[in-house]
């Protein structure tokens, strides 16, 4: 596995958070705020490389050479429903990014078992999402299979820049996105064991979003 574009974040803010939501005692709000405390804290860290330009601004005081950020404007991109969660957080630090949402889904058989398959059942994509750096975000990134397909409808516009980022996430996912999307940074606040068979990330949240919506 090429590492080099694998961030796990070991901010001790977002470890704390991420350990809060995986209490099965937490409440919807409780969940959902936390989704959104670490997707703000998981942007941050995903957007150090930005490009800077230094500017000339008039203080009180004096002229200070100081710094702007210059270049691409950015996308932010989540895969519904569970990505929706983390929509405010990432908003909130930048608040000019546009929003495009996939809506994707994991297809299960007629016993509910859910398999490899992906179902995408909407797209609405910034218009010029070619000229911007694009971060798509899932909750979870478990088997990669919604996140890879996301990737692809995103790539299918022409964009080159995109970032994914997962507040959890497992090997069989982060090889998912490696071999398919191998130019791809991944950002994760942890890195799980893997999947049981039922597809669900162990240990893991349970159903995302179930959790943030309060719909079980
Ligand atoms: N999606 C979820 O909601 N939970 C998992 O554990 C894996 C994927």
């Amino acid at each position: 596995m090429n590492n080099d574009k694998i961030h796990v974040l070991t901010h001790p803010l977002i470890q704390h958070k991420i350990s809060l939501m995986r209490d099965k005692n937490a409440g919807a709000k409780e969940f959902r705020e936390l989704t959104s405390e670490v997707a703000l804290l998981m942007t941050y860290e995903a957007t150090r490389d930005l490009p800077l330009k230094k500017v000339q601004i008039e203080t009180p005081v004096a002229l200070a050479e100081t710094n702007v950020i210059t270049g691409r404007k950015v996308a932010l991109i989540p895969i519904l429903r569970a990505g929706l969660g983390m929509v405010d957080g990432a908003v909130s630090l930048i608040p000019a990014a546009k929003i495009g949402h996939i809506g994707i889904c994991r297809s299960s058989d007629r016993d509910n078992h859910i398999n490899a398959n992906v179902d995408e059942y909407y797209c609405k994509l910034p218009f010029d999402i070619k000229e911007r750096d694009v971060i798509v975000m899932d909750l979870m990134l478990a088997s990669g299979n919604c996140a890879s397909a996301a990737i692809s409808k995103v790539k299918e516009t022409g964009a080159m820049s995109i970032k994914f980022i997962s507040v959890i996430s497992c090997p069989e996912g982060i090889n998912n996105l490696r071999d398919n999307h191998p130019d791809v940074e991944i950002y994760t606040g942890a890195l799980d064991k893997g999947l049981n068979d039922d597809m669900y990330i162990i240990p893991g949240f349970g159903d995302g979003g179930d959790r943030i919506f309060g719909t079980k």
